[in-house]
């Protein structure tokens, strides 16, 4: 959790029954339109990473780069998109994974990373971890060290975080 986290919290918006009845979107927009929000939201990433010597963020399409990218411009380091099926040019490689219904497929150059690379792989938010799962294997695949994974939010009652866990990588979430 980050000292903003409970601020952060209280201005991300909960949009009940979305996509689907049952399904409590959380929707980071409001934090987006926010400029002090937003600031508070990469600086939460930027000062928990700027020590640890973080060679490139990959970060997870689509809402994983609106916040990837400006924490690699403020690391001063690579930046690195993991991107669903079919959307990258050059040569990939790719990890199928489960959804709730049906399975998603991510991709990653694979040329993205040197060997041993210090990676911190960022997403807006945890649910069940499979998303978080596929990319840290495509890293660790490509040659990459996950130093850590890190999200605005973690919802803990889905469980993803603790399967992330126990997969042996760091989970960082801003707020759950
Ligand atoms: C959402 C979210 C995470 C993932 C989390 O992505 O942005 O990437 O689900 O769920 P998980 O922990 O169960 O894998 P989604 O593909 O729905 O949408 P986006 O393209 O809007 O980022
Ligand atoms: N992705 C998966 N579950 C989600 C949720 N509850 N809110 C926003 N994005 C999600």
């Amino acid at each position: 959790m980050s000292i903003y986290g409970d601020y952060l919290k209280s201005v991300i918006r909960t949009v009940r029954d979305w996509p689907e009845p049952g399904i409590n979107f959380r929707d980071i927009t409001p934090v987006l339109q926010n400029s002090a929000a937003f600031r508070k939201l990469i600086d939460s990433f930027v000062h928990r990473y700027q020590e640890m010597e973080i060679d490139a963020v990959a970060a997870i399409d689509a809402r994983g780069f609106i916040i990837g990218a400006p924490v690699a411009y403020e690391l001063n380091c690579s930046f690195v998109p993991i991107r669903k099926k079919g959307k990258l040019p050059f040569q990939t490689i790719s990890e199928t994974y489960r959804l709730e219904y049906g399975e998603a497929t991510v991709e990653l150059h694979a040329d993205a990373f040197r060997e041993g690379d210090r990676i911190v792989v960022m997403d807006d938010l945890i649910a069940t971890g499979g998303s978080m799962l596929a990319a840290t294997n495509l890293i660790e695949r490509s040659g990459g060290r996950v130093i850590e994974t890190a999200a605005i939010i973690d919802l803990p009652e889905i469980g993803g975080s603790d399967r992330i866990r126990r997969e042996g990588h760091s989970v960082f979430a801003v707020c759950e």
